[in-house]
């Protein structure tokens, strides 16, 4: 008898192997493929599963535009949007991850070009798209230095960008200012002493219960944003050495002393709130500053919130003359159900009407020169113009998945939000940590931002 029942589960066992393998699409090599062909053939048939993360007000629209011109240049494509909300990446790329081990890889996702997609490489999961660059003269329309961001380390590229949007900035309350008479600067790289003084006379003056600034990190990245902030502002030396791996914890425990003297002004329920809650109660004027990525500018608008008149923006303090570089894109898995229709999306979303569209709604940055300045709104342009100067200096985000491994950036996000949360901020204590971190993830960069 237990004989025939262990030939019966050896059996079983011999089966769903083989339903699991079976149900795993074969892997498609792009060599292999012709793109061109793929990507004139308009009356293509198929579905395409697009995974994302952008369901706010304002980036929920603009994501929705690009599905809708997919549609229209592939008739007899559905493409379905998937979106998994939690900002930066992190919750869509679990989501991901599970899919693609269980043989129903999404055709294209959402992707920040560098570190967080070499782990996708390392496992052969990504579908080679230098065709697309060929073919859409991506190498050519391409903004300055986005070429190498978006080269992976085996020469090859594998993201095609749609929007880029800048991270070291403040967002404020022009209204609550002005009510509690705290004078705005007339200019908008402001120092650290001014930002002090701000904090300080804010805290001053606001009523109990509301503060001078919030964090929104239920989700764990803003807190982290916060901190890439805070460290290239203190010393762009620093930043460079970080995500190069070379740790120094006298270095980041500097960090953490500001970060620790930042959160005196910070709301104490912080993290029960996501990023985009945070915005909202920066209108409503709970808050009266938020530190957060120019992706918040949509959902202001959203909020019938117009720049110049109810908001304003710094540089955060210390990185003027700097760009902290937060680019999106989308990759193709090479071995989902419909490898062609992958193709056809990401080269869907650098076409110009896309990108006209999507950069005005998303109000980011288009990556490529031939998107006119006129679908920009004027804290975009702003933006454009400072990242095209010659002057400007362009780092790559931590949080935002371009400097560091997901392994890191993950950790390093739950680790920074303990830090903040935590009621003893004991920085040389999170400081050794957050080098283990790095330690332990082996991270190691060949980063060059400071002359
Ligand atoms: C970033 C992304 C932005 C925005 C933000 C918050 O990672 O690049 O476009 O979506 O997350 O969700």
């Amino acid at each position: 008898m237990k004989r025939i029942v262990a030939i019966l589960l050896a059996l079983a066992l011999v089966m769903s192997c083989t339903v699991a393998f079976a149900a795993k699409n074969e892997k498609k090599n792009a060599d292999d493929m012709n793109f061109e062909f793929i990507i004139d053939d308009d009356s293509a048939t198929g579905t395409v599963n697009v995974y994302h993360w952008w369901t706010a007000g304002g980036e929920k629209d603009a994501i929705e535009s690009v599905v809708a011109q997919f549609g229209d240049l592939y008739t007899g494509i559905e493409a379905k949007s998937n979106a998994i909300p939690g900002g930066a990446g992190g919750a869509m790329v679990m989501k991901v991850k599970v899919l693609q081990q269980t043989g129903k890889s999404p055709e294209a996702f959402q992707a920040h070009p560098g570190q967080e997609i070499e782990p996708y490489l390392q496992s052969d999961l990504l579908l080679k798209l230098n065709a697309i660059w060929e073919y859409a003269d991506l190498e050519e329309r391409a903004l300055p230095g986005l070429v190498e961001m978006c080269t992976a380390s085996d020469g090859n590229h594998y993201v095609v960008p749609i929007g880029i949007h800048k991270t070291n900035i403040i967002l404020y309350n022009i209204h609550l200012f002005e009510e509690l008479g705290v004078e705005i600067p007339d200019h908008e790289d402001i120092t650290w002493d001014e930002f002090w003084a701000i904090c300080d006379e804010l805290a001053a003056k606001m009523p109990e219960g509301t503060y001078p600034l919030d964090l929104g990190d239920q989700k764990g990245w803003p807190a982290c944003q916060v901190f890439e902030n805070i460290m290239l502002g203190t010393d762009p030396q620093i930043y460079e050495d970080f995500i190069n791996g070379n740790y120094n914890v006298d270095d980041v425990t500097r960090v953490l002393e500001t970060y620790t003297r930042l959160m005196d002004y910070v709301a104490p329920d912080h993290n029960s709130r996501d990023w985009y809650h945070t915005t909202g109660a920066m209108v409503s004027g709970t808050c009266a500053m938020q530190i957060m990525g120019a992706w918040a500018q949509p959902l202001l608008t959203n909020m019938d919130q117009v720049y110049g008149e109810d908001y304003g923006v710094f540089t955060f303090p210390g990185t003027a003359g700097w760009f902290g570089m937060c680019v999106d894109g989308f990759v193709v898995s090479n071995d989902s159900a419909d490898v062609a229709s992958g193709i056809r999306w990401a080269f869907s979303v650098c076409t110009q009407d896309v990108q006209e569209y999507f950069s005005g709604l998303k109000e980011s940055i288009s990556p490529y020169m031939d998107t006119p300045d006129d679908v920009y709104n004027e804290l975009t342009l702003h933006f454009k113009e400072q990242l095209m100067d010659e002057g400007t200096k362009v780092y790559p985000s931590i949080t935002h998945g371009t400097a560091m491994p997901w392994s890191a950036s993950t950790s390093l996000q739950t680790q920074i939000q303990e830090y903040a949360t935590s009621t003893n901020h004991d920085a040389a204590y999170y400081a050794n940590r957050i080098v283990n971190i790095l330690r332990e993830a082996g991270v190691k960069g060949d980063w060059d931002l400071v002359d």
